[in-house]
């Protein structure tokens, strides 16, 4: 077919160049927005008398049938020599409906169509990333309403460090997607601004309506400069941006559970459906799942670093380096869902050896802090305190003794104030449980945000 352009031009592009050209291949996905938009496109032109009602209507009615057709699988993507999803619709529309169809791109430009279709389909994934990370948010409240009890280490630098329960531990994971959703309904409200009217970047002489559009489609306002419509990509980078943070958490939960599976911690045991064995060794159960996750967060920052780079050169407005800012962002959309939605199952599924946990607790005097705030109650000062303690450490460390092994003799050998209810406060479960500052291990402070948590998510659709 004759390029839409032939008017100005002597020679067909090249068919290589085309191939190189043409986005059809990864935008073809925005179809339905693509359709969409247009309809609502062409309902103000009827409406505001730029094309007569009736053209309007059968172009609504044609649009209609495309897109159940590309549903049904009717029409095809591939062979089509179209340059993007916007031409080859558009052509469709004209193969059909002939000399009414080319009424379609009037006031319009292919720079505020693809501003308007990639913002329509990130709202839409939007909404599709929050749903899986309330999936994940859910699976952890439940988790940690069962372990409540459950003691494990606590890490500072990987080195036991103070008693915590594994809910506590769990729900640190659960505010962090809790953010992330906030985040990404923060991308949301920005990126929810319609550049339809924006036109080529100068805006239109035709009288059209620009509020009408943008409440067609559901978005909070036109945008406010033409210019800016179709020039800008931070909606793409900063939802880029969310899901690169999505995949930092992600990636670090990953890391722990790998960690975990391992003989050297065998805290958890993660169910046979979500781990893999290995082709020589009979042994082996991986966890190739947390891994992959934690793989694909690098391509996922890798898409993120290009989405800004394609940008921070482009004189305005529209450019076609602009173009590849859809690869990118899809790719993280894409990888970012898979990783969610595996990621919920093993989590489910996964075994909590509670009691390896517990026998982790029980050594690397994860109780001296407690020992120390003990002399702090009776009335020393904290730094006196902290001292003695790391004597007494120091002794046990030399003899394979833990604290709560000590004579009562020799710990009054270090101070006058220690008596026999030491052992009630270096005892794991009262360090545990009577850390009950807010946000703090204990039961009932877990508790608390297991249910504000559950409160939280009510919101979030
Ligand atoms: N396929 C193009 C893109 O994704 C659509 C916009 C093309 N506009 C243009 N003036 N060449 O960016």
């Amino acid at each position: 077919m004759a390029q839409m352009w032939a008017g100005r031009f002597k020679k067909q592009l090249d068919s290589k160049i085309n191939d190189f050209n043409s986005s059809l291949s990864f935008d073809c996905r925005m179809y339905a927005e693509d359709i969409e938009g247009s309809k609502a496109h062409v309902r103000m032109l009827g409406e505001c008398g730029i094309i007569s009602k009736d053209d309007s209507v059968k172009i609504v009615e044609c649009l209609n049938d495309i897109k159940a057709d590309i549903k049904i699988g009717k029409i095809e993507f591939s062979g089509s020599a179209a340059e993007d999803i916007h031409m080859f619709i558009e052509e469709e529309l004209t193969a059909r409906i002939g000399d009414t169809g080319k009424r379609l791109h009037t006031a319009r430009s292919r720079n505020d169509q693809v501003a308007l279709d990639i913002r329509l389909y990130l709202r839409k994934e939007i909404n599709e990333l929050k749903h899986g990370l309330k999936g994940i948010i859910t699976v952890l409240t439940n988790l940690s309403e069962r372990h409540l009890k459950t003691v494990m280490p606590g890490y500072t630098h990987l080195q036991r460090a103070q008693p915590i329960t594994f809910a506590h531990h769990l729900m640190a994971y659960a505010q962090m997607f809790l953010r992330d959703i906030e985040r990404l309904s923060d991308t949301y409200k920005r990126m929810n601004y319609c550049p339809l009217g924006s036109g080529a970047l100068a805006g239109s002489t035709f009288p059209i309506d620009r509020e009408k559009t943008s409440n067609l489609l559901k978005f909070n306002a036109p945008t406010a400069n033409s210019i800016d419509g179709v020039s800008d990509r931070d909606f793409c980078i900063e939802l880029s941006g969310a899901i690169s943070i999505i995949m930092t958490h992600l990636s670090r939960f990953s890391e722990e559970i790998i960690l975990w599976c391992s003989w050297e911690f065998k805290f958890i045991d993660l169910d046979d459906a979500y781990a893999t064995g290995s082709s020589i060794m009979p042994q082996k159960k991986n966890p190739d799942i947390a891994e992959l996750v934690r793989g694909k967060a690098a391509r996922i920052f890798g898409n993120n670093m290009a989405l800004l780079a394609i940008i921070k050169g482009l004189p305005l407005a529209y450019n076609k380096d602009m173009q590849e800012d859809k690869e990118a962002i899809f790719d993280s959309i894409d990888n970012a869902k898979l990783c969610i939605e595996s990621f919920i199952p093993m989590l489910s599924t996964m075994r909590v050896l509670e009691g390896n946990m517990r026998n982790a607790a029980v050594k690397g005097f994860i109780n001296a802090t407690d020992c120390a705030d003990y002399l702090v109650k009776k009335g020393m000062a904290f730094r006196d305190a902290y001292k003695i303690t790391g004597e007494l450490v120091a002794l046990c460390i030399s003899r394979d003794f833990g604290l709560e092994d000590l004579a009562i003799s020799e710990y009054k050998n270090f101070s006058e104030l220690f008596d026999d209810d030491i052992y009630h406060a270096v005892n794991l479960e009262t360090c545990v449980f009577k850390r009950n500052s807010q946000g703090g291990p204990s039961p009932e402070r877990v508790l608390e945000q297991i249910e504000q948590t559950r409160e939280i998510l009510k919101d979030v659709l």
